[in-house]
């Protein structure tokens, strides 16, 4: 009787999973101006968090959506798209088991192991990576303490210095200004490990850092990052608290003092891009601001790393001009596409920002750009909405030797002209 009942309830439990209360990522696409109303409704009326675009301001005729739809907010959500008869495919039916298998940490790794660099890590683990590394490496790598976020936590860069040639230029990489783009920090560990272990061994690994010193900022925004771990793996802004308002966070990279505001970002407190109360009011974007702005004779290629939709961008996206080495910017950033290509065979769209994909003003790009820092990237990593981000630990290699081609092609470049 007792084994009899426990079947039962294990059935019933059973049940209750197979029917349709999957957490989805459903990719959407409206044909008309009446679908994209009903659709940027539904993306804000809705308990739906939306991947792509990065806000409902941004959805046109045609474009492809992709929308996180909860469970619980599935059949609403679906009924309202026939409705109005939007034609919708699952990209992800199984997120629940994507973030378990991103956050699983079977084997502890020891941090010199390749397989280290295969996994994605949480805060904690990154901080004590970064003291790891500048342990094991005192003549090359020193910790550099720019700033604290928000919510008080360090904002620690990593410098590398691998030759000590006197009035060598710099490169600054920073990783996780978007909390859930979690490749980014996993590229920036990636690439400091990448960096000590071929440098003397890889011919333009070697000739970068003998011309460079590198500074890598593995996560910009950590009090986001840790809010991805632990409550909401969606979340995108930091964790600042606005006055006269319930909703938390500003986008980070809405939030520099380059056409602040102005078309493409937002005032409000509860959207995805709102740009914060004043340029630079966050924390996280004042620390990186000041470090670059006392270090602007120095670095002179920026790179600023996300996710997802493969793609290499530069100025501007806070404006439709044309920077005034928009040639320049453009054959670097297609050498390094067609380089991702032969080696690798994945597509890297290219371009402007605001003409590759929207305006969107106030990024760490164009405002670095603007300070005299006239090689400035953002790389969009992989995938192009399999996975977003969730983007399986499996995928992380080939996701992070498609941007270490990159940097490499762009770096040789700007080391040949300065
Ligand atoms: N998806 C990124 C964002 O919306 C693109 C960044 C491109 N650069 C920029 N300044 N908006 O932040
Ligand atoms: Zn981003």
């Amino acid at each position: 009787m007792k084994t009899l009942l426990i079947w039962f309830v294990l059935m019933n439990l059973d049940t209750g999973h197979s029917t349709e209360t999957h957490d989805q990522v459903l990719s959407i696409t409206s044909k008309t101006q009446e679908q994209v109303d009903v659709l940027k409704n539904i993306s804000t009326q809705h308990e739906t968090v939306l991947w792509q675009p990065d806000s409902p301001q941004y959805i046109r005729e045609e474009s492809h959506v992709h929308l996180f739809v909860p469970a619980n907010s599935s059949k609403t959500v679906k009924d309202l798209l026939q409705k109005h008869s939007i034609a919708y495919v699952i990209l992800l039916d199984n997120t629940k088991e994507l973030i378990e298998m991103q956050t699983r940490n079977v084997s502890t790794d020891p941090r010199s192991s390749s397989s280290y660099y295969q996994r994605y890590h949480s805060l904690e683990e990154i901080y004590y990576w970064i003291n790891w590394t500048a342990q094991n490496n005192p003549s090359t790598v020193k910790v550099i303490l720019i700033g604290s976020s928000y919510e008080k936590r360090p904002l620690y860069a990593l410098k590398l210095t691998l030759n000590n040639r006197p009035n060598k230029t710099a490169l600054w990489i920073d990783c996780g200004i978007h909390a859930r783009e979690w490749i980014a920090p996993a590229f920036c560990l990636w690439f400091v490990q990448h960096s000590l272990s071929f440098y003397g061994r890889n011919k333009d690994i070697t000739n970068i850092l003998d011309n460079m010193d590198v500074y890598v900022l593995p996560v910009m925004n950590p009090d986001g990052y840790k809010y991805t771990w632990t409550t909401d793996r969606m979340w995108r802004k930091n964790r600042s608290i606005s006055k006269g308002s319930s909703c938390i966070g500003v986008d980070l990279n809405r939030n520099f003092d380059a056409n602040w505001c102005t078309m493409g970002a937002s005032h409000e407190p509860c959207s995805q891009i709102y740009c914060g109360a004043f340029p630079e009011s966050e924390p996280e974007s004042q620390a990186v601001a000041d470090f670059l702005r006392s270090h602007k004779d120095s670095v002179q290629l920026y790179l600023t790393i996300h996710s997802y939709s493969q793609m290499l961008l530069f100025p501007y996206s806070c404006t439709l001009d044309e920077v005034e080495n928009h040639q320049d910017l453009l054959e670097m950033a297609q050498e390094a596409a067609q380089n991702i290509k032969r080696h690798y065979g994945n597509n890297y769209k290219y371009g402007a920002g605001a003409k590759t994909i929207y305006l969107a003003p106030g990024g760490s790009d164009d405002w670095v750009y603007n300070l005299g820092i006239k090689y400035s990237f953002t790389f969009e990593l992989q995938d192009r909405g399999e996975y977003g981000f969730l983007l399986p630990p499996s995928h992380i290699s080939k996701a992070c030797k498609e941007a270490v081609t990159a940097v490499k092609a762009i770096a040789l470049k700007v080391i040949e002209k300065t």
